[in-house]
């Protein structure tokens, strides 16, 4: 197996699914955030207070970058690692993507007491939250080679709808 590339906004789910898709591949798992934070001794919202967010995201670049060679991972992708067409291609080139999708509404509620994501700073709301969906949705869609939605569906189901909607492009 090539790699799975798990993208969607903040709080879509991505960690969760990651888990129960490495265990049933079985495959490794990658969880972007936190190798990010392990390698840079810091939390995500400390490297973009004290360095920005266009150096984060270079770490997000260098790290798609460093295991785009390998294979059999699935990663958990940070959910704006997307946005760059550079990482766009680098998942691309390597594996499949996999867009998961939920509402605002669920999304707020599954990130509301969250302190570690800086791009809500200040803005932990379903409208921002919606705004900022509606920004990235178009891009999320344009680059994924399977949409999935996961509102009102357990990890179990969300999972084996990924692995059959895979097995169904081979
Ligand atoms: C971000 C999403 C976060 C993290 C960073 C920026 C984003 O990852 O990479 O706070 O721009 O959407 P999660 O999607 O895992 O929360």
């Amino acid at each position: 197996m090539k790699n799975l590339y798990l993208i969607g906004f903040m709080g879509a789910g991505k960690s969760t699914i990651a888990w129960t898709l490495a265990k049933k591949c079985p495959a490794k798992r990658i969880e972007m955030d936190q190798l990010i934070e392990e390698q840079q001794g810091m939390a995500i919202k400390d490297i973009f207070a004290a360095h920005g967010e266009n150096y984060f995201r270079d770490l997000e670049t260098e790290l798609l970058r460093s295991f785009s060679e390998s294979t059999g991972y699935v990663v958990s992708c940070g959910g704006g690692s997307v946005l760059r067409d550079e990482n766009a291609a680098l998942m691309k080139e390597n594996g499949c993507i996999v867009f998961l999708r939920a509402t605002p509404e669920t999304i707020y509620e599954r990130v509301k007491d969250s302190t570690n994501r800086p791009i809500l700073n200040g803005n932990m709301n379903v409208e921002y939250i919606r705004e900022l969906m509606e920004k990235r949705r178009p891009r999320y869609e344009a680059v994924a080679d399977i949409c999935v939605d996961t509102d009102g569906k357990d990890v179990e189901n969300i999972s084996e709808e990924i692995l059959k909607a895979v097995e169904n492009r081979a």
